[in-house]
């Protein structure tokens, strides 16, 4: 496995390979949900690229990106122990100039949901997706559904700027106990880990209803909340898959979405009926 940090080495080695290439774009702090990527990159590509780049462009002032959780060491035990071809491994410094061009995530898409808790988030992630997929010129990337509006919004973006990556959604890795893998997991204590099990109870509760036929979303979104108190709720929201407002859930065409905080943690969780 190479681990390589400059763009111009990455691109010099990739183009001497001359692969089908899978690009799995991470923060580290990899975990089961990650490996799942991975999984499905070393399923379809010759060669698998992992970038592990914690993007300040897509934190809000105030928001973690200092304590964000860095794992390098055993990241890339990981990326070695799964087959990983290459870690790109890049200073920000590598990937940001000053006075930066980016790219503007759509007014209505971008700026629900998370886009409406952290407004311009979703700029700094189209903004280095964009980066990354000139970097390492991938036929696949992938990516998890846990992130269902990043995941819509990057195939917007692949769709609408002509790019030439095929997007792969991989489905949410859960704990056995239903709690979405995910790196801000570790910032839970105890209690909160048990109080964050509503968010998965509260999704199991929306596809029971409507698995009985009750597809009213204002009828699912209150059960929902009620399943949710007394956590702080940022959104419980029932969209088509392409992100548009619906008044019933409609079978293989509908999103269950919800974000709370538990103590100062975000997370979010979905699940696609
Ligand atoms: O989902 C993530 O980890 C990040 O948002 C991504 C896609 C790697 C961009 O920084």
């Amino acid at each position: 496995m190479r681990i390589i940090s400059k763009v111009r080495e990455l691109k010099e080695y990739l183009k001497e390979q001359n692969k089908i290439v899978g690009l799995v774009p991470t923060m580290g702090a990899l975990h089961d949900g990650h490996l799942s990527l991975i999984k499905n990159a070393k399923k379809e590509c010759e060669l698998v690229v992992v970038s592990i780049f914690v993007n300040p462009t897509q934190f809000l002032k105030g928001e973690d990106l200092d304590k964000y959780p860095s794992r390098d060491k055993a990241d890339k035990k990981i990326c070695e122990l799964s087959g990983v071809d290459v870690i790109f491994l890049p200073q920000a410094d590598e990937i940001y100039g000053d006075d930066e061009v980016k790219v503007l995530a759509p007014n209505i898409r971008g700026f629900t949901l998370e886009g409406a808790s952290r407004p311009g988030h979703f700029n700094g992630v189209l903004t280095v997706v964009n980066k990354l997929f000139n970097i390492v010129n991938p036929d696949f990337a992938y990516f998890g559904k846990k992130d269902a509006q990043q995941l819509n919004l990057i195939s917007l973006m692949v769709e609408q700027f002509f790019m030439n990556v095929v997007i792969v959604p991989v489905d949410t890795v859960r704990e056995s106990d239903g709690l979405a893998l995910s790196s801000r997991n570790i910032y839970l204590c105890a209690d909160q880990r048990i109080d964050a099990l509503k968010i998965s109870s509260s999704l199991y509760e929306a596809s029971k209803m409507v698995s009985r036929g009750d597809v009213q979303v204002d009828d699912i979104k209150r059960k929902m909340s009620k399943v949710l108190e007394p956590l702080e709720i940022s959104y419980v929201e029932i969209l088509s898959r392409d992100f548009k407002a619906t008044k019933r859930v409609e079978i293989g065409n509908s999103i269950v979405l919800v974000e709370v905080l538990v103590g100062t943690t975000r997370l979010l969780d979905n699940i696609w009926l």
